[in-house]
């Protein structure tokens, strides 16, 4: 909609001057990687959100304009945002944004988020570039080394359910998709002094092919694609959950033959007298005011999350161990909605906004 200028607004009438002051207090966001998997989940999720306003969304520079609709027609039917090729010259047009978020490789991201701090933007990322505080800690992780490591100190990492996020920060990590899963499914028992005190959990957790994003790719082709274990004992994840937990994990991922979802199994061993009656109410406790996780009596599974913002947890005792299985949707709670649910509280709206017709 364009705003009419002052001469012209006292002609206005009553429901046009309503839906300019709507407009005026939607937040201004923009989503660089839009055509990506990530981005345009999370670009569907902006445009079913009142509260926010997608000015504009990109692609890498090499793309051609194309509406949203056409790059993912399951997601956004409804929309006909065109998605951009990006150019740097584009920052300039984007002055007045409240707001950008990056599903980006993590060495774009790396780059660009200061030039949108610096012009008073905050970043919400969904790539790995700020999710650790230490130079070597991102090196030894990512391979590279990182063009703005100044950043790292005030970047907060938005793990919604075990953080309070600053909404005066201007720059927001999203965890990964399967630190998210399994930091979900081990953080109750690990901030509750229940597991052995140099116990390593075990997590293996298997992923949909789109956690690989959807960039052609030889290994995740459709007639190459089988059940495999990959990146065993350094993935770059496993730092980014034993961060998390605060312990060391021994963490295998396993590319599953399927399009999305994570299931995680995750095995601990309990300290000695350790009851499931505890184990259970700790979970309970941790997880009854989190709309996006619940913990489950039943067996979970991927198709219960599929599509869904939720993460379910399944928790087990027996004889001294602990298993939790945990399942969510690596482009949603492991991605795009973890990345909505942070803007909706750093900008002081229902953290659901935007996602409650999706569960
Ligand atoms: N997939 C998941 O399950 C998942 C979960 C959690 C976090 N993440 C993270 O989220 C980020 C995006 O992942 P994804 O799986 O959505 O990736 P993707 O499907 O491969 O999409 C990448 C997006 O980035 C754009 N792009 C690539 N290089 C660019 C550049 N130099 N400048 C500007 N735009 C560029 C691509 O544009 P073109 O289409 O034009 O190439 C595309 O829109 C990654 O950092 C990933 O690690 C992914």
């Amino acid at each position: 909609m364009n705003l009419p200028d002052s001469d012209t607004q006292q002609n206005t009438s009553n429901e046009d001057k309503e839906a300019i002051n709507r407009e005026q207090k939607l937040i201004r966001v923009a989503v660089l990687g839009a055509s990506g998997y990530s981005g345009s989940e999370l670009v569907g999720l902006l445009h079913n959100n009142s509260h926010f306003k997608v000015v504009a969304a990109y692609a890498s520079a090499q793309a051609t304009p194309q509406p949203l609709h056409a790059i993912a027609p399951a997601i956004a039917a409804n929309c006909d945002l065109v998605v951009h090729p990006w150019q740097e010259s584009e920052l300039d047009r984007l002055q007045d944004l409240d707001a950008v978020f990056f599903a980006l490789p993590h060495e774009t991201s790396a780059e660009l988020a200061a030039q949108f701090i610096a012009r008073g933007i905050k970043v919400f990322d969904l790539s790995g570039a700020f999710r650790f505080q230490s130079a070597d800690a991102f090196r030894n992780a990512y391979g590279f080394e990182h063009p703005h490591p100044e950043l790292f100190e005030q970047a907060q990492y938005a793990l919604m359910e075990w953080t309070q996020l600053d909404p005066r920060g201007m720059l927001f990590a999203i965890p990964g998709c399967y630190p998210t899963a399994a930091t979900l499914a081990l953080k109750p028992a690990c901030e509750s002094a229940l597991l052995v005190p140099d116990a390593r959990p075990v997590i293996t957790a298997i992923s949909g092919v789109s956690g690989a994003g959807r960039g052609a790719n030889l290994r995740t082709s459709f007639c190459e694609v089988s059940l495999q274990a990959y990146g065993v004992l350094n993935h770059r994840h496993t730092p980014e959950i034993a961060k998390n937990l605060h312990r060391e994990v021994v963490f295998t991922p396993v590319l599953g033959p399927y399009k999305r979802g994570i299931l995680a199994t995750c095995v601990a061993e309990l300290q000695a007298g350790v009851t499931e009656e505890q184990v259970k109410d700790i979970y309970q406790q941790a997880y009854q005011h989190t709309p996006l996780v619940q913990v489950r009596e039943t067996p979970v599974a991927v198709d219960h999350v599929a599509h869904t913002p939720m993460c379910l947890l399944n928790v087990h005792v027996k004889a001294g161990t602990l298993v939790v299985v945990s399942v969510l949707d690596n482009l949603l709670k492991g991605a795009a909605a973890q990345a909505m649910q942070a803007a909706n509280v750093v900008f002081g709206k229902p953290e659901t906004a935007g996602l409650r017709g999706r569960f």
